[in-house]
């Protein structure tokens, strides 16, 4: 059963670890498991357009465009992730199509637009395989997406859907896996629900080192083990941090996973640097901050220059405030994304 010649449309939003993913084995399988909130505003949105075949070959036939125009540099890694999702989605070849794809955040902004972008092709396929088989079922098709999305991108796999995502199996996470992200199935407290992410865009340019590199840095990096045990045990201890609400706690095992992995990416052969002088001088301001008005209020980073700050929506008047005067100096044009995460 093939679907139809139509049209099949997704969006999926971007994600922010608190408990870093850095280092993977086996086919996108992560050394350690991780842990992330969904964001609403930053996502993408795409639209798969299957049209008749015409080759008889045993290749993929598809052109992929970013705002209506024609992306060829995109080809190579979204050719990997169709590679890998052929036995699971296997009428890939009985067509030719097109992918469009956009989003909601400035493309060169230095935010990773891999997560989102390979959430929502991924879901994109399981709607088109939904489309022939409606017997299966809503847990089925979220999971499979999760799947699928990993297979393009270990980060997309909580991005497809949730708010708080797990990705990884862990011995204190009920039915965690490496195989997709579930939604994080303990108590949390109302203090981290109703959070905000400010992104500070330090270095808009193209990421110095990409993610695959950056995992593949982690084969015989001298501290891979300990770093491993960390996030792992820095699960653990988010458990109860997340279910009493305690802020100081919280912000302290979040901002040390962002410098954990900043430090592996310092301490590997090549090594490198990703943080810019301006970053630090963010960092510092937070700190600052934090401590002279007492207002809950974080930071984390991916891998990258770009700091996001985090605070519950409490706080927001008076970071906002601290942003604008105090921050926005550090940040290339002056840009920041406000987005948030409720639930
Ligand atoms: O999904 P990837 O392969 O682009 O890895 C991204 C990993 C980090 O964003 C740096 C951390 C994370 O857990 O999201």
């Amino acid at each position: 059963l093939l679907p139809d010649l139509d049209t099949y449309r997704s969006e999926a939003p971007s994600n922010i670890a608190l408990v870093k993913y850095w280092g993977k084995y086996g086919e996108q399988l992560p050394k350690n498991a991780s842990i992330s909130y969904t964001l609403k505003n930053c996502k993408t949105q795409t639209e798969v357009i299957l049209k008749k075949r015409i080759e008889a070959d045993d290749q993929f036939h598809y052109e992929v465009f970013l705002d209506r125009e024609l992306k060829s540099s995109f080809k190579p890694k979204i050719d990997k992730f169709l590679k890998r999702i052929e036995v699971y989605v296997p009428f890939l070849k009985s067509f030719q199509f097109e992918i469009h794809t956009k989003n909601t955040f400035p493309h060169s902004s230095g935010i990773a637009s891999s997560a989102s972008g390979m959430a929502a092709l991924a879901k994109c396929f399981v709607v088109m395989q939904a489309s022939v088989q409606p017997e299966l079922t809503e847990t089925f098709q979220a999971q499979k997406a999760s799947f699928l999305a990993r297979l393009g991108s270990g980060s997309a796999c909580r991005s497809t859907g949730g708010k708080l995502v797990v990705w990884g199996k862990h011995k204190d996470i009920e039915g965690s896996s490496g195989f997709y992200g579930i939604d994080y199935p303990y108590e949390v407290h109302n203090n981290f629900r109703n959070f905000r992410d400010s992104i500070l865009l330090i270095d808009e340019g193209e990421k110095q080192v990409s993610s695959s590199l950056g995992h593949d840095l982690m084969h015989g990096h001298p501290f891979a083990e300990q770093r491993f045990e960390q996030a792992d045990s820095n699960l653990t201890k988010l458990k109860p941090i997340l279910a009493q609400g305690n802020f100081d706690e919280f912000f302290a095992l979040v901002e040390s996973e962002a410098l954990s992995l900043h430090a592996m990416m310092m301490t590997s052969s090549p090594y490198f640097i990703l943080m810019q002088p301006n970053t630090l001088q963010v960092i510092n301001k937070i700190w600052e901050f934090r401590k002279s008005e007492e207002v809950p209020v974080g930071f984390t980073l991916d891998a990258g220059a770009n700091v996001h700050i985090l605070y519950p929506e409490s706080s927001e008047t008076k970071v906002r405030v601290f942003i604008e005067d105090h921050l926005l100096q550090f940040c290339q044009g002056e840009k920041v994304i406000h987005d948030q995460i409720q639930f």
